[in-house]
């Protein structure tokens, strides 16, 4: 059939034949008569500090026995290295892990390792795409921790359909996991943010394991962070900040700082804002440019900062401020490659557009934090202590704030907090550098 009756397009169909052979009952046996709640004991997980402290902080304070863990990301972004680093940890706390691969040669897996200085003789390398094979080496070797590079190249011969189809990508992490939660060790699941395509991508696993994390970043830059997405044993929207260097990666405790070293003085178009990662404020630098259009349409175009959002926030500007930005192209970047979703940067936006647009520099002591509502005026957001408590980390000397978190902070600060109402009043505050009386 050349068409979908569903949906009508074409060529859609992909051909997923399941062998007569009953499957394997891979899920892991439950009780099946119902027991009061106040009755369930409860088991404390045990967990291991893996010592890569950007990761237990993503992962809420360690591997977990028993837990499966899924590492998404584009290809070549680090996927591998991580878990050969988490992979010697383990093995130096825990004693033997179990790396699959399927994707490179063991003599590729051991150049990545040269390069990162392992040399553990309780990392045991096992090239093998077929779950069988790879369970039975498992129950030889009862590892405490398992590492799959990657599920889409796991093949199971109990299913007929191509390695990567969804039928496959599912039954392998099914029986793999239940290996996991039987033995109790812990499983990491790689796998590759894929076009749409024949190849499925980790989204149709996120349901099956306990704990989903991204890793995500600009090739072009050095920096990756690695996001929790879901996680059945800790908080999720954690993140967790890397640097790529010559030997694997480094971590970076202190975000902030590098996203804040190679600020220029005094340029305008350039505004401090605090983003919350998680639990995490991280400070960073947006840069807005704007210049005359020459030619047709004037450009918006958004690096690391919502497309749309930043739509909305200029016909604010336009509307509310007064900027006639129509004939203007206008770019906005986080600095540093990172993605900041937050409303919490709407401030930091305007200002730095506004900036840009009537050449004056933003004040480089201050940090903005606010949203920014349709009538252009400044929205109250959520967390505002821990970010005003960066900002006077790093030496910061003002943040303006939603008048209305103003009002409500509950102890005092070194550093000047400013309330604003509305963004008039922002820009011109931020661009002016007067104080509050002069205005
Ligand atoms: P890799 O872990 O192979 O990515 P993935 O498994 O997600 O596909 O890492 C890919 C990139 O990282 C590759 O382009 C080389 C670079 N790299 C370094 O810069 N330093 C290193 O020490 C290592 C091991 C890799
Ligand atoms: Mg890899």
């Amino acid at each position: 059939m050349g068409k979908c009756l569903d949906c009508g397009s074409w060529n859609s169909l992909a051909e997923e034949r399941v062998s007569k052979k009953p499957k394997s009952t891979s899920r892991t046996q439950i009780s099946s008569s119902p027991i009061p709640l106040s009755q369930i004991e409860l088991h404390k997980e045990v967990r291991t500090r893996t010592d890569i402290s950007e990761l237990d902080r993503v992962l809420g304070g360690g591997m977990v026995t028993g837990g499966v863990v899924l590492v998404g990301g584009d290809p070549g972004i680090g996927k591998s290295t991580l878990l050969l680093r988490v992979a010697e940890k383990m093995a130096l706390k825990k004693g033997r892990v179990l790396y699959v691969t399927g994707e490179e040669s063991a003599t590729q897996i051991k150049l990545r390792a040269e390069r990162m200085k392992i040399s553990s003789s309780e990392i045991q390398v096992l090239t093998e795409t077929d779950p069988f094979v790879i369970l039975q080496a498992l129950k030889k070797e009862s590892p405490s921790l398992v590492v799959i590079d990657s599920i889409q190249t796991m093949n199971s011969q109990q299913l007929e359909s191509a390695p990567g189809s969804i039928s496959q990508i599912r039954e392998c992490a099914a029986q793999l996991s239940s290996f996991a939660k039987t033995y109790g060790c812990s499983l990491f699941l790689i796998g590759h943010v894929t076009k749409e395509g024949a190849i499925a991508g980790p989204k149709v696993l996120e349901h099956m394991v306990d704990t989903v994390l991204y890793f995500e970043g600009d090739k072009n830059y050095a920096y990756r962070i690695l996001r929790a997405v879901k996680n059945r044993f800790g908080p999720s929207g954690e993140i967790g900040v890397f640097q790529m260097e010559e030997q694997g990666l480094k971590e970076i405790p202190e975000p902030s700082q590098v996203f804040l070293s190679d600020r220029k003085k005094n340029l305008s178009g350039s505004a401090v804002v605090c983003a919350m990662e998680g639990t995490r404020p991280i400070l960073l630098e947006l840069q807005a440019l704007t210049s005359p259009t020459s030619y047709g349409m004037p450009q918006r175009v958004a690096a690391g900062v919502d497309q749309r959002r930043l739509a909305l926030l200029l016909a604010i500007l336009e509307k509310r401020a007064g900027l006639n930005l129509g004939a203007s192209d206008v770019f906005v970047n986080a600095a540093g490659g990172i993605r900041v979703e937050e409303p919490a940067v709407d401030l930091g936006t305007v200002v730095a557009i506004a900036s840009s647009f009537r050449d004056a520099p933003v004040d480089k002591e201050t940090v903005l934090i606010g949203e920014v509502g349709l009538d252009g005026e400044v929205r109250a957001v959520g967390q505002v202590e821990p970010r005003i408590k960066e900002a006077q980390k790093l030496g910061f000397k003002r943040c303006i704030i939603p008048r209305w978190n103003k009002r409500n902070l509950s102890r005092d600060f070194q550093i000047e907090n400013i309330g604003v109402g509305e963004i008039n009043e922002t820009i011109n505050f931020a661009l002016t550098h007067k104080s509050r009386e002069e205005l």
